[in-house]
């Protein structure tokens, strides 16, 4: 500070960046566990001896209950508070089955009773299944509430084999959606796990894909599964399963790992005198995320980790999410691709693939293809003169089983992804959930993404249509465990605006936003960029689209897509040059004398400047 004139005035200025950022970037906001839970924006549930890992978790928005299946344990949270008055349901194998377990070879740990299968059965039970110690059981649970008391009762006369619908490995992958009572499932089916199915199994039938068809499936991870209509009617509903596999290529060796999007029609009964039990309308695809490079060649991301589907109004079109790992053990990087249905289903009606012999490349089938499509249902919409798959003709079926894939790969939204982690020793990430939110400039996707470190990334991805560029804002770390752990299950409740986080030490709810902590004025609160939040001219607050409220509200301030706080609130402009300065303080020095200068900025993209102004009276 030499040479300042006798007063001077000290400017000092709050500079954000609002330059691309990505994962590695600082965030906007950044919350220790301690933090947040001093902020009362989360609660964790710590289960009474809860040690391991949820398997599998349920959101139950209608009885306000988040189910968590663990180790001979099966809790039911309540949605306000996961912390408090929980009910627990004790299912564990008896100690025959853990002596027999034993005796098979298999270690202590694994011989217990592993809950990884929870649906909503109906509107008063659970279908629960669980590993029981290597010999798979399943059973019906009763919940909801009557007039005397809350209900959540494992069913003792229910319990059944739980073959074909729950693994016997409790760290074997597994998919289950239910769809009419009926549950559909994508697991390693055998004590062995050599056996790898899609099925449908029930008291009265019996679907899957062919045993030991490595066309059909080839050492598959299940990630996820999902029935999405394709019209009105009920009878051309599909089950769609994610999952990776290997590629055989042509002698026969196994190759790359790829990520695959597999269908086949809810009402499917197999066919008559072939494929019987076996799905005939069994098709897959390949779905693709990779980045060009600079040189021309793509970064391919084959490894899928987690696939969310996010519902929309018309539920024959929910956006797919897929959060996707490179399969290189040198380059570790990350990405997420979104994936429209319309293209989806584009690739489902278009070429088959097709080679003459094993060690031919694939290429388009351009032969005659048989009546009714092979992969489509026997519904209405197809003509309606089948009554079901056994009605087939013999040459549809022999169509499908010899062409179960198709030839064109499912390309993302903008053909890259929306979100990409390529630094050298970033984060692992594990799990993914969105949310749509309705800003006051558009609808926004806010990706949860949880990592192997306890840590949930909010980030949004805005699409610039004029330079087909991504930008990715991450807008908050949260620390939701005290300690490291992987975040091994994310679900998300828009309706409540809470996330339900899962890791092996408990369940963590955290409200979706905090709008106060991105300051106490306009500049911090339009800078901020978070769709949830606006500046309402006294505070930044949660935004509600028009229509909300009745009453005609205060305008509010918010500007998502540049965050220009200069044209919202009024800019701070110094010596001709315009700031987007969210905070202006004035120190004044004497000359000779020293003066401290202090300022901490709440966002961690804040730079501070300060200015001297000179001679000023
Ligand atoms: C959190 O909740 C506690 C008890 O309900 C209350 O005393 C405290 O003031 C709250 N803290 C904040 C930051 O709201
Ligand atoms: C739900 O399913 C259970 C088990 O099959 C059955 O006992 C119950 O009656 C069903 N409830 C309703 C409302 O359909
Ligand atoms: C399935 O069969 C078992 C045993 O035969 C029976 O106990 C159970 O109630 C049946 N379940 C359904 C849903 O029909
Ligand atoms: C110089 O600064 C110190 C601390 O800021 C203050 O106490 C002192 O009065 C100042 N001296 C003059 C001459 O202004």
């Amino acid at each position: 500070m030499d040479s300042v004139n006798s007063v001077s005035v000290i400017v000092f200025v709050v500079l954000w960046s609002s330059s691309h950022s990505a994962l590695s970037v600082q965030p906007r906001i950044r919350l220790s566990h301690k933090e947040l839970r001093e902020l009362n924006r989360t609660w964790v549930f710590q289960g009474s001896g809860l040690s391991l890992p949820p398997q599998t978790m349920l959101l139950d928005e209608a009885h306000e209950r988040l189910y968590v299946g663990t180790r001979n344990t099966l809790y039911s949270l309540s949605l306000d508070r996961v912390n408090h008055q929980h009910r627990e349901i004790v299912w564990a194998s008896s100690e025959a089955q853990v002596e027999d377990c034993l005796m098979k070879g298999r270690e202590k740990s694994e011989c217990a009773n592993y809950i990884k299968v929870l649906q909503q059965y109906n509107g008063t039970h659970l279908l629960a299944c669980g590993t029981g110690a290597f010999n798979p059981l399943c059973a019906t649970v009763r919940i909801g509430h009557t007039a005397q008391a809350w209900q959540f009762e494992l069913e003792e006369q229910s319990v059944q084999s739980g073959r074909g619908r729950c693994p016997y490995n409790h760290n074997s992958p597994v998919t289950s959606t239910l769809h009419r009572g009926e549950l559909y499932v994508g697991l390693y089916s055998d004590y062995w796990e050599n056996d790898a199915a899609l099925c449908r199994i029930n008291n009265h039938s019996y679907t899957r894909t062919e045993r030991d068809d490595r066309q059909q499936l080839n050492e598959p991870k299940f990630i996820g599964s999902m029935v999405i209509p394709d019209n009105d009617d009920r009878d051309d509903d599909k089950v769609y399963f994610f999952f990776t596999e290997r590629e055989v290529d042509a002698e026969g060796a196994n190759k790359a790992v790829y990520t695959r999007v597999g269908r086949v029609c809810a009402n499917d009964q197999g066919g008559q005198r072939m494929l019987v039990n076996r799905w005939s309308s069994f098709l897959k695809t390949r779905l693709i995320c990779s980045v060009a490079g600079p040189n021309g060649i793509a970064t391919h991301f084959d490894d899928l980790v987690d696939v969310f589907l996010l519902k929309n109004k018309d539920k024959k079109n929910p956006e797919i999410f897929g959060l996707f790992r490179t399969t290189s053990s040198v380059f570790q990087g990350y990405a997420v691709c979104m994936y429209y249905m319309d293209d989806v289903r584009a690739v489902f009606n278009g070429q088959f693939a097709h080679r003459e012999r094993p060690e031919h490349h694939w290429s388009p089938y351009e032969g005659w293809v048989p009546f009714p499509r092979p992969g489509s249902c026997a519904s209405k919409v197809n003509g309606g003169e089948f009554s079901g798959s056994k009605d087939f003709p013999d040459e549809v079926l022999r169509f499908v089983r010899s062409h179960p894939a198709m030839f064109s790969p499912v390309l993302p939204v903008y053909r890259r992804p929306v979100l990409l982690q390529t630094e050298p020793g970033g984060r692992r990430l594990t799990q993914m959930a969105v949310d749509r939110v309705q800003a006051q400039d558009g609808h926004y996707h806010v990706l949860y993404i949880g990592t192997d470190d306890s840590v949930v990334l909010k980030v949004i991805t805005i699409y610039n249509t004029d330079t087909d560029t991504i930008e990715e804002v991450l807008l908050e770390e949260l620390q939701v465990f005290k300690v490291p752990v992987p975040i091994n299950e994310i679900i998300i409740s828009a309706k409540r605006q809470q996330l339900y986080v899962g890791s092996e030490v408990g369940v963590a709810q955290i409200k979706l936003h905090q709008c106060n902590l991105y300051g106490f004025d306009c500049a911090d609160c339009c800078l901020a960029r978070d769709p949830y939040c606006a500046w309402d001219g006294l505070t930044c607050s949660p935004y509600y689209p028009a229509g909300v409220y009745t009453k005609s509200r205060r305008f509010r301030r918010q500007d998502v897509r540049h965050g220009n706080a200069v044209q919202l609130c009024n800019g701070l402009q110094i010596d001709g040059v315009q700031f987007q300065g969210v905070e202006e303080r004035q120190v004044y020095g004497v000359e000779g004398n020293s003066t401290l200068l202090e300022c901490t900025p709440r966002s961690l993209q804040a730079r501070v400047l300060w200015y001297i102004q000179r001679g000023q009276r």
